[in-house]
């Protein structure tokens, strides 16, 4: 099956009530796990690669490594996302090699750390949007920065996230502002912030409305019903995966992540796509570490890396299954680039003038 485009699936999605976890890749063994656990039970997958994850794995090694992933899978449609965009020419060579789908992140400037401002944010995101949307590809923007409620500041991890302390405002975006972004950009989905961070600190404490701000996702999807909600940081951090991971030797603080049933409730209000990869790459390395630990002749990368692509893909499937987006893979007739390229040109997948279902009609 072709790759299908964010819009598409996200349009789908949005026509029958249910959200796409988005998973973050950076090798082979991941990009198997997910496949695997979206072929067991039908659903359609969003993988997405950071700036960090093409300077990773390369470029090249990731296009092809969909492409073989098409192959093995051919029942199942793939958006292939460029996951925080930071500058017009990350998302340019991201739907060079093949990406259907790019996140222009002009909530922050191009270093990755200063927040910008509303105008440039604009601007920036505008000219992605032009840019996709000509080859019938989507885009993703993000209104408000990502960090904690808790204590009032950005989120650095790995090199991405506003540097230091913000206001309570800049931490949750304003829904006049978000009404007003859509219109001015045309972007296909909203990345809007509510308190969620990356990383596996994003609570002291099990959240509640004080620092995990459902109720701005719930407003703002009142007065955008027709855009796709995305929420990032997003990760559970299961009790039981850091309880394994701290089993086996490691020293992982005691956090709390976002509930399911907080998704779950996003996804009743608007959320369609649901940012996943600190609950990925902690399934993954709970395993190596049970294994380092009770074999401790092994020296099979196999023996480390098989249980821990089945972790992998058993995570994956219970959030296919809780997010409603399992058994919707068969439903969905993928549209070719050039068949979305169409509408847009036509202005029928414009937000303000169109429903949710045009790309899925
Ligand atoms: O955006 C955050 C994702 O977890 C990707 O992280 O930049 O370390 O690949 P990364
Ligand atoms: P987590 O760190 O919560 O998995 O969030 C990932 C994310 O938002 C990627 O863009
Ligand atoms: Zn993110």
């Amino acid at each position: 099956m072709a790759k299908i485009t964010l819009r598409q699936l996200l349009d789908h999605a949005a026509e029958h009530g249910y959200g796409v976890p988005a998973f973050n890749i950076n090798n082979m063994e991941q990009g198997l796990a997910i496949m695997d656990a979206a072929a067991a039970v039908d659903a359609p997958v969003i993988i997405q690669a950071s700036r960090g994850a093409r300077a990773y794995a390369h470029d090249v090694m990731l296009a092809n490594m969909i492409a073989a992933l098409e192959t093995i899978h051919p029942q199942i449609p793939i958006c292939l996302h460029q996951d925080h965009g930071n500058e017009e020419a990350t998302c340019a060579t991201a739907l060079n090699y093949g990406f259907t789908s790019v996140m222009m992140d002009g909530s922050l400037r191009a270093d990755g750390k200063t927040p910008a401002d509303f105008d440039y944010n604009v601007a920036v995101t505008r000219r992605v949007v032009d840019m996709a949307h000509w080859i019938g590809a989507s885009v993703e923007g993000e209104l408000g920065v990502l960090g904690s409620l808790e204590h009032n500041s950005g989120e650095q991890e790995d090199g991405h996230g506003a540097e230091g302390q913000l206001d309570r405002h800049q931490l949750l975006t304003d829904p006049d502002q978000a009404v007003e972004f859509v219109r001015a950009t045309k972007v296909d989905a909203l990345a809007i912030a509510m308190g969620t961070s990356h990383g596996a600190y994003k609570f002291s404490r099990q959240p509640d409305g004080e620092i995990l701000a459902m109720d701005v996702v719930e407003e703002i999807h009142r007065r955008l019903p027709n855009t796709h909600l995305v929420m990032h940081g997003s990760s559970s951090v299961p009790q039981e995966l850091q309880d394994m991971f701290n089993t086996y030797g490691g020293e992982m603080p005691q956090t709390w992540g976002v509930p399911v049933e907080e998704i779950v409730r996003g996804i009743r209000h608007g959320v369609r796509k649901v940012n996943i990869d600190t609950d990925c790459r902690l399934a993954m390395t709970a395993e190596f570490r049970r294994v380092a630990a009770q074999n401790k002749s092994e020296f099979d990368p196999r023996k480390f890396l098989k249980p821990a692509m089945d972790a992998l893909r058993d995570l994956c499937r219970r959030r296919f299954e809780q997010f409603g987006t399992a058994g919707q893979a068969s439903k969905i007739k993928v549209l070719p680039l050039a068949a979305m390229a169409r509408r847009y040109a036509s202005g029928a997948l414009d937000p303000s003038t169109s429903g949710i279902a045009s790309a899925a009609a």
